[in-house]
C-alpha cells in the first residue's frame, strides 16, 4: 500500500449508520423530504426515486395487511414488515410507531427491537392505546403528559444507538385542545428528551401549523405531514424553518388506484392485452428483486469453476446511410428509447450473464461512453475492415466468448441460445430473412448457406448443422439465412480464429476482409462453424427507417 493510500484510508470518515443519517436529516439546514413506505417494494421505489428516507406509516402497513389503523396488526408483525424494507434499502426508516404499543415499558422494549434491525428513528404519539388514525372520528383522546414524558424518557434510555431519534406527535391540535396545549405538550416532550416534535393537522389549510412553528421558534427540528393540507406551497415550510415533511400515505394511494384499474381492466375484458402496456415489465420486476446481484454471486459461488463467457462488440462504424444523425456518435449510440443501441446491446448480454465486454470503436470513439465496458479503438477504421477491428482485441478471444456487431438488437433469448452452445464457433442465422431480403434488397446481408436449411423438424435432428458459404451476393433465393452479426467461439474456436487471422496477415488480405471471409476460410479448412437457427426476433440497423422500426418492435 503506498503512503497515499495510508493517509487517505486514516482521513476517510466512517460511513454513518442509518441512524446517524436519519439524525443528519432532522438536523440539516435545508427543509428534507422523506416518503411513505409499507413493504420492500415501495420502500425500494422511494428510495430508487431519490428519497433520502422513509416513513413506515402505520395508516399504510395495516391497510396493506389489509386491516384497520387501529393497532389490529400486532407490533411484531409490523416489525417482520419493517426488517423487509430495511433490508431492501440503505436509507434511514422512521417508524411511525402509534402509541408504543403500550406504556413506557413496551416503548423500551421496541426501542431496543429497532437499534438491532437497524431502523433509525421512531415516532410515537400522545394518544391513547389502541390508537385511532388521526383523520377518523373515533376517540382521539390525549395520554397524560406525565406518563407520555415518561415513555420518552424510557425510550432515550434504552437506545443501544446514540444516534437513534425518538420524534414525539403532539396531536392536541387533532383532539381539539388547541394551540396553547400542544406548545406545552411540545416543550415537555422536547425538555423529557426527544430529538424533535411532529406537529399534526388535520386542516385544510396550514394555518395551525405556520403558526405553531412560529412560536415554536425551532427549539428543536419541527417535522410535519401535509396529507390534509397538501395545497400549501412547500417554500411555506422552508420559510416556517421546519426541518421534515413526510409525505405520509402516497405510495400506498397511487398503488389502490393502479390495482383497481388494472384487477377491473382484466376481469372485465378477460384478456391481458388491454393492460400490458401500462403495467410494469417483468424484466423490470426482476431487477427491482435484485436478480442480477444473484446472478453475479451464482457466478461467484456457484459455477467459479466454470469458464465466463466475454464480448467482444465491432462497433467502429459510423453508418453510410445514417450520415445526419451521426455527426457527432457513431451508429452503435444512436437513440433507441432513451438509451444508446449499444447500452440495450450489453444489457442483453448481462442478463445472458456476460459482463465482461470489450467494445472496439473507431469513428467518435470518444462519444461511446457506457459504464462498465471495455473499449479499444481501431485507429485505422476508416481504411480497414472487420478484421482488424476484431484484430484490435484479438487478446480478449482466448476462451468462451461472444462476437457480436454493435449495430443489432435482439431479443433476449437468442444469446441464451449461444450460451448454450458447445460448439466450438457457432452462429445464429435467421432462417427468415432471405425472404425479407427479396422483399428488400437494398442492403447488403451476410447470406449463408448450410448443411441443411431450417425445418419443422430441425430442433429433433441431433446433428449439428454447419456453415457451408456465407456472401452478401448469394441470392436471396438460394440462400438458407443471413447470419445476424452473432457468433460464439470456444477456447478451441478462439485458436482457430488466431491462426486464420494471422494467415490473413501474412497474405494480405486482413486489412479489408470481414467476418464472413473469416468463417468463410475456417469452413475451407473443415473447421466446423455450427449454426443455430433463429427465425426473426432481431434487426441490424443499416438506416433511418430500421432505427424507426427497431423503436417500435424493441
Ligand atoms: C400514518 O401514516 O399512519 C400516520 C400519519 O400516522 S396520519 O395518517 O396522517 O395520521
Ligand atoms: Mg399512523
Amino acid at each position: 500500500m503506498s503512503d497515499n493510500v495510508v493517509a487517505f484510508a486514516r482521513s476517510a470518515e466512517p460511513e454513518p449508520t442509518k441512524a446517524g443519517k436519519f439524525r443528519g436529516l432532522l438536523e440539516s439546514p435545508d427543509l428534507e423530504f422523506i416518503m411513505e413506505a409499507h413493504n420492500g417494494l415501495s420502500a425500494k421505489i422511494a428510495e430508487e426515486a431519490g428519497f433520502k428516507g422513509l416513513w413506515a406509516s402505520g395508516l399504510s402497513i395495516s391497510t396493506a395487511l389489509g386491516v384497520r389503523d387501529r393497532n389490529e396488526a400486532s407490533w411484531t408483525q409490523v416489525l417482520e414488515v419493517l426488517e423487509f424494507m430495511s433490508d431492501a434499502t440503505e436509507v434511514p426508516i422512521l417508524l411511525d410507531g402509534d402509541t408504543g404499543y403500550g406504556d413506557f415499558n413496551n416503548f423500551r422494549r421496541l426501542v431496543r427491537k429497532l437499534c438491532q434491525r437497524d431502523i433509525a428513528a421512531v415516532c410515537i404519539e400522545d394518544k391513547i392505546f389502541p390508537k385511532t388514525n388521526s383523520f377518523l372520528d373515533g376517540d382521539q383522546s390525549l395520554a397524560d403528559v406525565e406518563e407520555f414524558c415518561g415513555k420518552i424518557k424510557a425510550g432515550k434510555d434504552s437506545q443501544t444507538d446514540d444516534s437513534f431519534s425518538i420524534v414525539a406527535r403532539v396531536e392536541a391540535l387533532i383532539a381539539g385542545w388547541g394551540m396553547d396545549e400542544a406548545l406545552k405538550r411540545a416543550e415537555a416532550y422536547r425538555a423529557a428528551g426527544a430529538d424533535a416534535i411532529l406537529i399534526h393537522s388535520k386542516l385544510r389549510v396550514a394555518d395551525e401549523i405556520l403558526a405553531f412553528a412560529r412560536e415554536w421558534d425551532n427549539r428543536c427540528p419541527l417535522v410535519i405531514v401535509p396529507t390534509t393540507y397538501y395545497a400549501t406551497p412547500t417554500n411555506r415550510y422552508r420559510d416556517a424553518d421546519i426541518s421534515l415533511v413526510i409525505w405520509a400515505n402516497h405510495n400506498l394511494r397511487t398503488s389502490i388506484t393502479a390495482m383497481r384499474k388494472t384487477s377491473r381492466q382484466i376481469f372485465e375484458q378477460e384478456t391481458l392485452i388491454g393492460v400490458e402496456d401500462d403495467i410494469a415489465t417483468l424484466r423490470d420486476v426482476f431487477a427491482i428483486a435484485g436478480n442480477s446481484e444473484l446472478a453475479e454471486a451464482e457466478r461467484k459461488y456457484l459455477l467459479s469453476d466454470r469458464q465466463e463467457t466475454n464480448a467482444v462488440v465491432l462497433a467502429a462504424s459510423r453508418g453510410s446511410a445514417l450520415t445526419a444523425v451521426t455527426k457527432d456518435k457513431p451508429k452503435c449510440m444512436l437513440d433507441l428509447h432513451g438509451e444508446p443501441l449499444l447500452r440495450r446491446l450489453t444489457r442483453s448480454f448481462n442478463a445472458a450473464g456476460i459482463r465482461d465486454i470489450t467494445v472496439v470503436c473507431g469513428y467518435q470513439a470518444d462519444a461511446v461512453d457506457l459504464p462498465k465496458i471495455r473499449k479499444v479503438t481501431n485507429e485505422a477504421y476508416e481504411a480497414s475492415g472487420e478484421i482488424e477491428s476484431l484484430a484490435c482485441a484479438l487478446d480478449r478471444v482466448t476462451d468462451s466468448c461472444v462476437i457480436s456487431y454493435g449495430d443489432i438488437v435482439f431479443r433476449d433469448f437468442i444469446p441464451d441460445l449461444l450460451m448454450d452452445s458447445e460448439a466450438d464457433i457457432a452462429l445464429i442465422v435467421d432462417a427468415a430473412s432471405p425472404e425479407m431480403r427479396r422483399a428488400t434488397p437494398k442492403h447488403t446481408a451476410d447470406l449463408v448457406t448450410c448443411s441443411r436449411p431450417y425445418s419443422d423438424d430441425v430442433f429433433l435432428d441431433e446433428a449439428p448443422i454447419t456453415l457451408r458459404h456465407m456472401d452478401p451476393e448469394l441470392s436471396p433465393e438460394s440462400a438458407h439465412g443471413e447470419w445476424i452479426g452473432l457468433a460464439k467461439v470456444s477456447g478451441a474456436g478462439a485458436r482457430h480464429i488466431h491462426e486464420e487471422v494471422a494467415a490473413m496477415r501474412t497474405d494480405g488480405t486482413a486489412t479489408q476482409a470481414g467476418l464472413p471471409d473469416l468463417f468463410n476460410r475456417l469452413a475451407a479448412r473443415n473447421v466446423a462453424v455450427e449454426v443455430i437457427y433463429v427465425v426473426g426476433h432481431w434487426m441490424d440497423i443499416n438506416d433511418a427507417f430500421d432505427l424507426a422500426r427497431a423503436r417500435n418492435d424493441f
